[in-house]
């Protein structure tokens, strides 16, 4: 049984069903209908401007009937109808977040025992059966890595794992790069060395959101890969020392990179990044890359390094990360906003060779969201 109450003079109403219940503002009603003048039929895209709206919109009737919201507005005096199931999955009237570093319920923070095995899927199988690819997004937006194994062992095969889900980001690394060990190398990446836990490309705005690391070749001994949940990082620090988490949220960083000829990166953000709610956007971690900081205040420096030692220092927390070998064919898939990446120095006989390539969340987001029934027709 779903009822209605007019509420405010009609400035607001309120629904119920069951044990359900939310208020809805007039103004958010009129926004937010269906009908064929206020979104295109074909594309979903709305063709009103919330100042075409009047600005005294208020409900001056409500029903249900045919299981619909049917909504009358002055002084328009126009009647639209809703569907229930979507106001109630777009219902806003709760308590506003009051935790920092709040992450949605799509997303599961991970360290090591929480994470006995990282999502895993076969290349032949994401590429032939939607469902998996589907399933296999799902864990990869849920815990930010994903492997994929028994691909093609030749140059660009990673290429056909972005094709699974959506576009290269090209880059002065061109559209794919080489991760060996190289004469005169332009970056540390493309050397035998021990790379402690980063992100890709802090220097970037905005910054690749995705990385994929494609094994062809993996006969040197050591170049084990590890990953770290960044965002469990920023919980850590955030539950030991709060202060320390809002130094690193509130102050901006700056990062550089100037290693190639022609080529000035530079970014100022913040290694951990909120949205203005507190929710858990992203982390920014490579001490390759940081440039100096010269955004927090002198009365804050010290607190503000000690914060930033912290952070290394669970980064390498071997409670926190996953380690695990790639053999040829074989890749990684990381949120690069999220999910901190390393790997053991490699030397001595035998070779190690990755492919490396950026592309972006948007796709691994919209393709999940295409391949889910009853995804919301909403678009910006
Ligand atoms: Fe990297």
């Amino acid at each position: 049984m779903t009822e209605v109450a007019i509420l405010d003079g009609g400035r607001s109403l309120r629904l119920r069903a069951g044990k359900r219940s939310a208020r809805f503002h007039a103004i958010w009603l009129r926004d937010n209908a269906r009908d064929g003048e206020t979104r295109s039929p074909q594309n979903g895209q709305r063709l009103i401007a919330v100042q075409d709206l009047p600005a005294a919109t208020a409900v001056s009737a409500a029903e249900i009937r045919s299981g619909r919201l049917h909504v009358t507005f002055s002084p328009e005096g126009r009647t639209l109808d809703y569907e229930i199931p979507w106001l109630f999955g777009n219902a806003y009237d709760r308590p506003p977040p009051v935790r920092e570093g709040w992450t949605g319920p799509q997303i599961e923070t991970w360290e090591r025992d929480s994470m006995p095995a990282l999502p895993y899927a076969r290349f032949e199988t994401l590429r032939a059966d939607s469902a998996a690819l589907r399933e296999w997004l799902e864990r990869l937006i849920r815990y930010g890595v994903g492997r994929v194994g028994e691909g093609p062992v030749r140059v660009g095969a990673l290429l056909e794992v972005v094709d699974l889900f959506g576009f290269v980001r090209e880059t002065n690394y061109g559209r794919h790069f080489e991760v060996r060990a190289e004469v005169n190398p332009i970056n540390l990446a493309f050397t035998g060395l021990g790379l402690p836990a980063h992100s890709d490309n802090p220097y970037r705005d905005p910054v690749p959101s995705v990385q994929v690391l494609y094994c062809l070749e993996s006969s040197a001994a050591g170049g084990e890969s590890r990953v770290v949940d960044g965002f469990r990082v920023a919980e850590r620090l955030r539950d030991e020392n709060r202060e320390w988490f809002g130094l690193l949220s509130r102050y901006c960083a700056r990062f550089e990179y100037a290693g190639q000829p022609g080529v000035v990166l530079r970014s100022r953000r913040p290694m951990i990044e909120l949205a203005p709610d507190g929710e858990l956007l992203a982390v920014r971690f490579n001490n390759r890359s940081m440039a100096a900081i010269r955004d927090v205040p002198y009365d804050e420096m010290e607190a503000y390094y000690a914060a930033y030692r912290r952070f290394g220092e669970l980064a390498e927390d071997p409670q926190l990360g996953v380690e695990f070998s790639l053999s040829p064919g074989e890749c990684f898939v990381i949120d690069n906003t999220r999910v901190l990446h390393a790997r053991h120095a490699y030397s001595g006989a035998g070779r190690r060779w990755l492919q490396g390539c950026y592309a972006d969340k948007d796709g691994i987001l919209s393709t999940f969201a295409a391949l889910s029934a009853g995804d919301s027709k909403d678009t910006p």
